[in-house]
């Protein structure tokens, strides 16, 4: 589109670990299970079933399988139309304007290139305690292909995927154990988020259990058996190792060409995403930075961009943070704890049983949480809990990204009967204007 000659090496299928193993596939299965749990309370919405639904699994694999392949064919066509060129192998490169493919077979194509950026990506992190093994112990690489659904799964991790494959695979009637050695399930969010959601947990009987950490997993022939640092014993048929990922930097040439990576493994760029050595760059997951495929498009622009010519850095202000759990996740900005660091923070809240929509949809859990510098009146973090967070929470990245305050915020008219309004409604709050709460007493 820019002028340049692009040619892309992948050993897999295009599209990577966000549509082949990660955001698609799990979104797809995730309204399946969703479906599912919305048939089994068909009747509060005056729809009689003529029995209990029933959910065949072989079936939404079939359909995450042909949603994951229509996408990937999408990329194929796309790389026709603009001109880029897919090499199919294994890229290493073997000097600062050198890349060798190597395919399936061993045979290796030598190509030449002005700039060459790596976006290798981030694999589930391996670790002794927990030998993955693809049968008892899986990754959620795993998950997504299994012939059946265990009756029990233990969770090692509430981060990101243990809570997305918690909720899934709780509404697909799995008993779920979920096991998270920090204070709170979702830890790096608003400790708001993290309590809410936890209580949604309990709803649905998912056993969690915080300040915990998994010691070591037995596997056995029926399953496995987890020893908990409490001393508790954790029985079920199958694990999920979910403890974070590590970065996909090895046997590509970086040692022979000389670019330096940060203590974690990842390779180290600047703002511009170049790396140490002139002519390279890498963005996304690699870079250890965000491992967001969504942030990782923005590094992607900002290297093409320089390889041109340009002189452009990241600017990730406003980045939300989605997460498909049930009711959704959905945050942007500081969380209360990081922003009262530097601030004397103003807090507004709306919960979602408030609203007119929350309420006709019958999803009504979750909560927004709006906060604002006292002296200043800017918008530091918006924090949504509830049904379409996901999509909502656009709204209030923009307003950080542009620097606005919780009044320019709050006085945008909401359509309605509309699930953003929350977040106009906490915005007022903040102010304690919020009409739609019962007033407070002081
Ligand atoms: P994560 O870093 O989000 O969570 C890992 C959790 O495991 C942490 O809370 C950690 O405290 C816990 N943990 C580590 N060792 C443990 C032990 N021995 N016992 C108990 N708990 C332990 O990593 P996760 O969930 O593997 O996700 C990887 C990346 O993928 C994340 O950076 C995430 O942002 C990204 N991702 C994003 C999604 C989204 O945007 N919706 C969906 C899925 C993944």
């Amino acid at each position: 589109m820019k002028g340049a000659r692009v040619a892309v090496i992948e050993d897999r299928d295009l599209g990577g670990v966000c549509l082949n193993r990660g955001c698609i596939p799990s979104k797809a299965l995730i309204a399946s299970a969703a479906q599912y749990k919305n048939m089994k309370e068909a009747e509060h919405f005056g729809i009689h079933l003529p029995g209990a639904p029933v959910y065949d699994w072989m079936a939404m694999r079939a359909r995450k399988d042909k949603i994951v392949s229509t996408l990937v064919g999408g990329i194929g066509q796309l790389f026709k139309s603009h001109g880029v060129v897919h090499y199919q192998g294994f890229g290493k490169i073997t000097g600062p304007n050198f890349v060798t493919v190597i395919d399936e077979h061993g045979a290796e194509t030598k190509l030449k290139a002005d700039y060459i950026i790596i976006a290798t990506g981030s694999r589930a992190v391996n670790l002794p305690a927990f030998p993955i093994d693809g049968k008892r112990i899986l990754t959620s690489d795993h998950l997504l292909e299994l012939p059946n659904l265990p009756k029990s799964l233990l969770i090692i991790g509430a981060g990101v995927i243990g809570c997305e494959w918690a909720f899934m695979l709780s509404m697909l009637d799995v008993q779920v154990h979920v096991v998270e050695m920090l204070d709170h399930a979702l830890p790096l969010e608003d400790v708001n988020t993290s309590t809410l959601i936890e209580r949604e947990m309990k709803k649905l009987k998912i056993d969690l259990h915080v300040k915990t950490k998994v010691e070591a997993i037995t596997p056995g022939p029926e399953g496995i058996s987890a020893k908990l640092s409490n001393g508790k014993v954790i029985e079920a048929n199958q694990a999920l190792v979910a403890v974070g990922r590590s970065f996909n930097t090895e046997e590509i040439g970086l040692e022979d060409v000389g670019v330096e990576k940060n203590k974690n493994g990842s390779i180290k760029t600047g703002a511009d995403m170049r790396t140490n050595v002139k002519n390279v760059y890498a963005i996304g997951d690699v870079r250890g930075e965000i491992l967001l495929a969504y942030t990782a498009v923005h590094d992607g622009s900002v290297a093409v961009d320089n390889c041109l010519g340009g002189k452009v850095e990241k600017n990730y202000l406003g980045v939300p943070s989605v997460i498909f759990t049930h009711p959704e996740v959905a945050s942007v900005g500081l969380t209360e704890a990081k922003a009262a660091v530097d601030h004397t923070v103003a807090i507004g809240k709306f919960p979602l049983r408030a609203l007119g929509k929350a309420q006709a949809e019958n999803e009504i859990a979750g909560e927004v949480k709006v906060i604002g510098d006292k002296k200043t009146d800017k918008l530091l973090g918006v924090h949504v809990v509830g049904i379409h967070a996901t999509e909502i929470i656009h709204v209030a990245a923009l307003a950080i990204n542009q620097g606005l305050t919780v009044t320019q915020l709050g006085s945008l008219i909401f359509g309605h009967p509309v699930i953003s309004e929350s977040i106009m409604e906490a915005a007022h709050d903040l102010h304690g204007s919020a009409v739609h709460l019962a007033k407070k007493r002081t």
